[in-house]
């Protein structure tokens, strides 16, 4: 079964059973700040998790796009991935363990529905109670039910977590069972579902073991949502629990048509052949590289970054960046068309392979391509001016007479950072040289280096996702006077071109050629002030898409990444627009609003910053 029918079994499936599709939300989260890509298929639905209704109902299905860029370095083995596909079906409060649990099942058993998996190749994880949360002995009772039906009898396994005879289900603590997406947020007990993929003879033995040895593989990953965990650390029950679920469209794959690995399947496949096709040094690492960074670069664009020293721009580039090096390691050589850039080759290949169910990639088709040809241009420029740098060094060491057989490894650091040298390209040239690297040195550097980037990414990571803390809620209501004002003030077209807010100040990005003038801030300030001061309720309205187009002020956001039915807020006559919340009820909570700097932030693009006090 190929991946487009397992992901259109999918959705079908769980329509059919009451589920609104809603199509993924873009890569980047949106007004989050504390992540740089979406990591799961439930980041996008935080706040309804918490509580909040969504326009689409209680039940939905979908396939998101994910990232996790932890494990970039890893890539080239049998299981990383940077960019990949989650599917998940979500209750918000309606069905539990019962129904979640004997759906699960039945998808991937249906051979009419579903996967058509043999269920006696089945075996299950549950919580098995940590913290003073008990044992779910719920989801035990619902699966030995369910697995009846097939007269399977399922008993769980001790403490020993041996599977032998009977034994599929099996009890593990927090470490295992227990979700939750960084720091803070709606988490609980989960239930994973593996899959035997040999088929013949005994599973047996401990089952961490068995995982690892790679004989039961995950799929899927049903969550329990009972809590949400706040910045103190407290477990907060939540009002109405939800089920999240993820199974990953790339491990299915692996599974359905019974490969190895994902580069083995349809998924890669093509691309991996077509890159063996045309190298000169083919070896597979690099190809799996390539392939990976190329694919996940693509979507990374196709949802609006561009390469940059900072942020999802930096991940990009990184990617990017790497792949050209594996290009050249194996001497790509296109056939006819030996001008034009190998990756966007290969990117070609990945848009036209997935633009039937990502529509905007081939809607952003010219654009993702000039982007990946300018990087490769870009670095390419890099490596000319850094071997001129290396030349230069190199020559002071001969000229200073010192007889270097040996690079010292801070050397090899600083081309590293400063001109995104790899290591690998730097023991290359230093070899023509004559010369070895000092490794030891070099990485006891990049160590450092990594530790330091590491800590600053767990920090960002450690405000949890989508916080719908009061202040930050306060924020995003005073973003919506602040543009209503630059609209009085300024100009009646001016849009929303970026966002950030944090606990401590909010960021806005629109479209103003110039430099505003401390009157047309300080009018802008007071206005602001104004209708705080009017203490204006803030209503929310569902409104069908085309409806909601005819009354918002002006669009400023890309409408075919939301349902059919979108959320507006209205501020009084003030303000109306698209959003997906959450604001104050009333402006009067805001308090006194602050300008604390404008400035450029790209061409034709004014940025402010500014403050609640
Ligand atoms: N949120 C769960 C996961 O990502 C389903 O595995």
């Amino acid at each position: 079964m190929l991946s487009n029918e397992i992901r259109q079994r999918y959705l079908k499936f769980f329509e059919k059973r009451g589920h609104t599709i809603i199509p993924s939300a873009p890569l980047v989260p949106e007004n989050d700040p504390s992540s740089l890509f979406i990591t799961a298929g439930m980041q996008p639905l935080v706040p309804y998790l918490l509580g909040q209704k969504h326009p689409a109902g209680v039940r939905l299905v979908d396939v998101q796009k994910c990232v996790r860029t932890g494990d970039i370095e890893d890539v080239g083995d049998n299981r990383h991935l940077t960019f990949f596909e989650m599917m998940g079906n979500w209750s918000l409060g309606d069905y539990f363990k019962k129904a979640a649990i004997a759906w699960s099942l039945e998808f991937l058993t249906s051979k009419e529905e579903g996967l058509g998996l043999d269920p006696k190749r089945l075996y299950v994880t549950v919580f098995r109670g940590e913290d003073g949360i008990p044992r779910d002995e719920e989801s035990i009772a619902v699966w030995k039910e369910n697995f009846s039906k097939f007269g399977i009898n399922a008993d769980v396994a001790e403490a020993d977590e041996k599977i032998k005879d009977d034994v599929r289900i099996i009890p593990l603590g927090k470490a295992d069972n227990f979700w939750i997406a960084g720091q803070t947020g709606p988490c609980g007990g989960d239930t994973e579902m593996f899959y035997d993929v040999v088929g013949k003879g005994k599973v047996e033995g401990n089952f961490q073991e068995l995982v690892r040895s790679g004989r039961i593989i995950e799929i899927w990953n049903n969550v329990f949502m009972e809590f949400n965990k706040t910045a103190d650390g407290k477990y907060e029950k939540l009002s109405k629990p939800n089920v999240d679920t993820g199974m990953g469209l790339e491990r299915t794959s692996v599974v359905m048509q019974g490969k190895d690995n994902v580069f083995e399947t349809d998924i890669f496949a093509p691309v991996i052949s077509e890159i063996k096709k045309l190298a000169k040094n083919y070896n597979e690492k690099s190809a799996r590289i390539i392939a990976d960074h190329v694919r996940a670069a693509t979507f990374i664009i196709s949802d609006g970054v561009t390469p940059s020293n900072t942020e999802q721009g930096y991940v990009l580039r990184r990617l990017l960046r790497r792949a050209v090096r594996c290009v050249d390691q194996i001497g790509l050589v296109q056939e006819n068309k030996t001008d034009q850039s190998d990756l966007v080759y290969i990117s070609q290949m990945f848009v036209e392979q997935n633009m039937s169910a990502y529509p905007n990639l081939a809607a952003q088709s010219e654009n993702i391509f000039k982007e990946i040809e300018m990087e490769e241009e870009k670095f390419r420029k890099t490596l000319v001016n850094g071997l001129k740098e290396f030349e230069k060094i190199i020559t002071a060491y001969i000229n200073n007479n010192i007889s270097v057989k040996v690079l010292p490894g801070d050397v090899a650091f600083n081309l590293y950072t400063t001109f995104g040298f790899p290591i690998e390209l730097i023991l290359e040239i230093a070899k023509e040289k004559g010369l070895e690297v000092n490794l030891e040195s070099f990485k006891s550097y990049m160590k450092k280096h990594q530790e330091i980037s590491k800590a600053g990414s767990e920090q960002k990571f450690k405000g949890g996702l989508a916080s719908t803390g009061e202040q930050e809620t306060k924020y995003h209501t005073a973003t919506h006077l602040l543009l209503g004002a630059l609209r009085k003030v300024l100009n009646a077209e001016i849009v929303q071109k970026g966002s950030n807010i944090t606990a401590e100040r909010m960021r806005f990005d629109f479209n103003w050629p110039e430099k505003l003038t401390p009157e047309q801030l300080k009018k802008v300030e007071d206005l602001v002030n104004e209708k705080i001061a009017e203490k204006i309720p803030v209503e929310m309205f569902e409104l069908p898409k085309e409806e909601a187009k005819k009354i918002c002020t002006v669009l400023s956001f890309d409408l075919s990444k939301y349902g059919d039915i979108v959320k507006v807020y209205k501020v009084g006559n003030f303000d109306v627009e698209f959003c997906g919340g959450p604001h104050v009820k009333n402006t009067s909570e805001l308090g006194h609003f602050k300008i604390v700097k404008e400035e450029a932030s790209s061409a034709g693009v004014r940025r402010i910053k500014a403050i609640l006090e």
